[in-house]
């Protein structure tokens, strides 16, 4: 029995459960799997208090990533980079961080989506946690360039900087964005949340595929990407099930079909 949950603040909306539900079902692999609420400062306690009670890993969401990170005791290249673990797998006395964030947008965009990466131009929008977190995955398939701009143009810079080894990187104001064509618009701002959209020159979106990394509803971008031509518009409802994927595998060794889990959430 693989004994799981996730952490959070608050929880009680994570949609995490039924997700490794239906994967543990599809599977036929043991899993108990619950939501745990964690004090905003309580994180490192809460964690301890599972693993004592014999957890085999956990999911850990918004605003305990960090924690988790400092928590773990090994981490892998991915949550390295990102700087932030979304995947605690108990190994013995150590504590494995993995981000299954990027990996879960990129699963999306290439297996579920049929986008292909290589060569193209990609642009985020954002330079927070969200991007550094899917940057490294974004950059392994090869992209011909990542643009990232943002609000505040020294975080893309930095961000830039800090990614410059892995692949071909810009960073930028949302200001200096041309008004053409680009193939694919990642929104990773959390400016969905307040229902707004990024003000940006409206010719990028031409043709371009445009994902939200947020879901749950038509987003602002997902409305401005309708209105200004875009090929294909995604929210992030497919990355939150193939970064629980990735996860379940992490700790279980078997890989889930995610096609019917997503079609279902969708439902
Ligand atoms: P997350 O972990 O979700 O990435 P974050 O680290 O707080 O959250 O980052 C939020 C990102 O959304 C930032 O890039 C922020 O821009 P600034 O760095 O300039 O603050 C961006 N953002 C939030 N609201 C925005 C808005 N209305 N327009 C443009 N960018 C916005």
């Amino acid at each position: 029995m693989y004994n799981l949950a996730v952490f959070g603040n608050p929880i009680e909306h994570s949609l995490s459960p039924t997700i490794h539900a239906e994967f543990a079902q599809q599977t036929g692999v043991e899993v108990n799997y619950d939501k745990i609420l964690a004090p905003i400062d309580g994180f490192n306690h809460k964690a301890q208090q599972f693993i004592d009670e014999g957890a085999t890993g956990f999911n850990i969401t918004v605003p305990f990533k960090l924690d988790a990170y400092n928590f773990s005791t090994k981490l892998t290249l991915n949550a390295k980079t990102a700087g932030a673990v979304n995947t605690i797998k108990v190994e013995g006395s150590e504590l494995v961080g993995e981000n299954t964030d990027g990996i879960g947008l990129v699963n999306d965009l290439v297996n579920n989506l049929g986008v292909n990466l290589k060569d193209k131009t990609i642009l985020i929008l954002g330079a927070g946690g969200a991007t550094q977190g899917i940057l490294l995955p974004l950059l392994k398939e090869n992209p011909k360039r990542v643009m990232i701009a943002n609000r505040t143009a020294s975080k893309a810079q930095q961000l830039q900087q800090d990614f410059a080894q892995y692949g071909n990187t810009c960073g930028f104001g949302l200001e200096k964005i041309k008004n053409e064509p680009i193939d694919v618009i990642i929104n990773a701002t959390s400016a969905s949340l307040d229902k707004k959209m990024p003000d940006i020159a409206s010719g990028c979106a031409n043709h371009a595929i445009c994902y939200d990394l947020m879901y749950g509803e038509q987003t602002p971008f997902m409305n401005w990407a309708k209105d200004n031509n875009a090929s294909m518009i995604a929210d992030g409802i497919g990355m939150l099930v193939e970064q629980a994927a990735s996860s379940f595998e992490f700790w279980t060794g078997v890989k889930p079909d995610t096609h019917t889990v997503i079609k279902n959430l969708r439902s």
